[in-house]
């Protein structure tokens, strides 16, 4: 009854395409670290460590601020940038690492005194004039120019810089941010961002957080914007476009920018329209809306094939649903404010999302969430659904295929169902709040569902999300 979710088509291509890509060993972050024996490291890891993306992020320090100035060309698909780095040391710095992928860099300082840099790959290797102490905090300014495009997902999807016919679509789950910005480029380190963005006169460039002002000049126009709370880097925007901009605050003080392309304008205004009743809903089961921005950039993108939760104003590549932009609301609890720390957790920020399609369904004349759990428990056993566990996708080339996702949402129907609907629902409030602008695991979701229940959800929890295969009973 609903159309299908825009990401079906990338989906395919997760389950078709999957593999090749996906085994880059998690000894490889390792062994590239330069720890010595005596394991005194003095060199920030190229990774974080997550097995799924092992070159994502960088140890050895905490991006505190990103200062991004960029001014983007869309007829020669060009981007200058300078970014800004306020960063603190987590241990003694002789190295470090930045990820960035493509461009060129110009010029590199740390503290405004030249450093001497090298790239690899998608790893940025800086060497300070001289050692960080532990603690210490310092900026990083990078000068770069290039013509930006997309990484190629394990899965095929494509994330990043994506060119459009009038400017560019910019999403950077799971990997992406390092095709605009050289930066700590995994969820587990979040940030404040600012951002001034220049673009040709006629041009929007759209961003996260609060609009703070425009100003035209010499044929151009430069846009900035706020992301006061901390943000993970795959939830940063820099979309292009020709759009059409609305603005207004809501009854509690939120303030909405919209930016459309007119040639999706009359396809998503009903939709749009609802966003701040779909946020107060939102608000009334998970607890306050975690910003002080929100909104939407209706994007026409059909190359991108999905929609994504940019913090505080999803970005479409199309008119969404109405169920799209549920979906996308929720993930400003779930994923945006209580954000992963490693990728294999990712039905934390997609199950939750899809629940709530379910739950708005249930509550707005749709079918219940029993219904939908039904349906979706009718699906032949040797269906792709029952292919993986939710909390364990084997592999990057798994974590937005339909486990995750459906599978995820059926879990949290589950603990509904056994834990009762207040219990449920003080779960997920407690969760969102505790939570709130940092990080949240799945064992520390399911040691608080059990707290709040005061129930043993082991078998649940191992049935729905930890055993693959169709479970013997709904
Ligand atoms: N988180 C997005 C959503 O569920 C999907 C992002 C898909 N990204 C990708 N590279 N395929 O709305
Ligand atoms: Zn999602």
């Amino acid at each position: 009854m609903r159309p299908p979710r825009t990401y079906a088509g990338t989906r395919t291509a997760v389950l078709h395409r999957g593999a090749v890509v996906a085994t880059v060993p998690v000894a490889l972050a390792a062994l590239l670290a330069g720890a010595g024996p005596a394991g005194a490291a003095t060199t920030g890891t190229p990774g974080v460590g997550d097995p799924y993306f092992p070159l994502s992020g960088n140890g050895g320090y905490h991006v505190g601020h990103y200062d991004l100035n960029l001014r983007y060309d869309p007829t020669g698909r060009r981007l200058d940038g300078k970014a800004v780095l306020t960063v603190r040391a987590t241990q003694k710095l002789t190295r470090f690492n930045l990820d960035l992928n493509g461009l060129k860099v110009t010029a590199l300082t740390v503290d405004n005194v030249k450093a001497g840099f090298r790239r690899s790959g998608q790893e940025l290797i800086v060497s300070p004039p001289r050692a960080l102490n532990r603690n210490q905090t310092f900026k990083v300014a990078v000068a770069y120019t290039g013509v930006p495009g997309p990484v190629i997902d394990p899965d095929g999807s494509k994330d990043g810089w994506i060119p459009t016919d009038d400017g560019a679509f910019v999403a950077g789950e799971p990997q992406g941010a390092m095709t605009w910005f050289p930066g700590n480029s995994h969820p587990k380190d979040k940030s404040s961002y600012d951002f001034t963005i220049t673009v040709p006169q006629g041009r929007t460039a759209v961003a996260n957080g609060v609009f703070l002002g425009q100003k035209t000049a010499g044929g151009r126009t430069t846009f900035r914007w706020r992301q006061t709370e901390p943000m993970a880097a795959y939830l940063a925007t820099a979309t292009v476009g020709k759009f059409k901009v609305e603005q207004y605050t809501t009854p509690s003080g939120i303030k909405v920018y919209n930016a459309v392309d007119p040639r999706e304008a009359a396809a998503s205004a009903a939709v749009l329209k609802k966003l701040p009743s779909v946020l107060e809903w939102e608000a009334k089961l998970f607890g306050p809306y975690p910003y002080r921005a929100a909104g939407a950039i209706v994007d026409r993108a059909p190359q991108v094939g999905y929609a994504l939760e940019t913090q505080t104003r999803p970005v479409y590549d199309r008119a969404p649903a109405l169920s799209t932009l549920v979906h996308e609301s929720a993930h400003q609890w779930f994923g945006d404010s209580v954000t992963l720390t490693s990728w294999k957790d990712i039905w934390l920020n997609e199950g939750f999302a899809t629940y709530t399609e379910w739950l708005y369904a249930e509550q707005h004349g749709g079918p219940s969430a029993q219904k939908t759990f039904d349906e979706r428990y009718a699906t032949a056993a040797d269906d792709a659904l029952w292919s993986f566990p939710p909390a364990d996708p084997g592999s990057g080339a798994n974590i937005f295929a339909r486990p995750v996702y459906d599978r995820g949402a059926m879990a949290l129907h589950k603990l509904r169902t056994t834990t009762g609907d207040r219990a449920f629902f003080q779960i997920l409030r407690t969760w969102a709040a505790q939570h709130r602008n940092g990080h949240g695991t799945t064992a520390q979701f399911t040691a608080l569902a059990e707290r709040v229940s005061g129930k043993d959800l082991d078998q649940l929890f191992r049935t729905w999300i930890g055993t693959k295969g169709k479970p013997s009973a709904p």
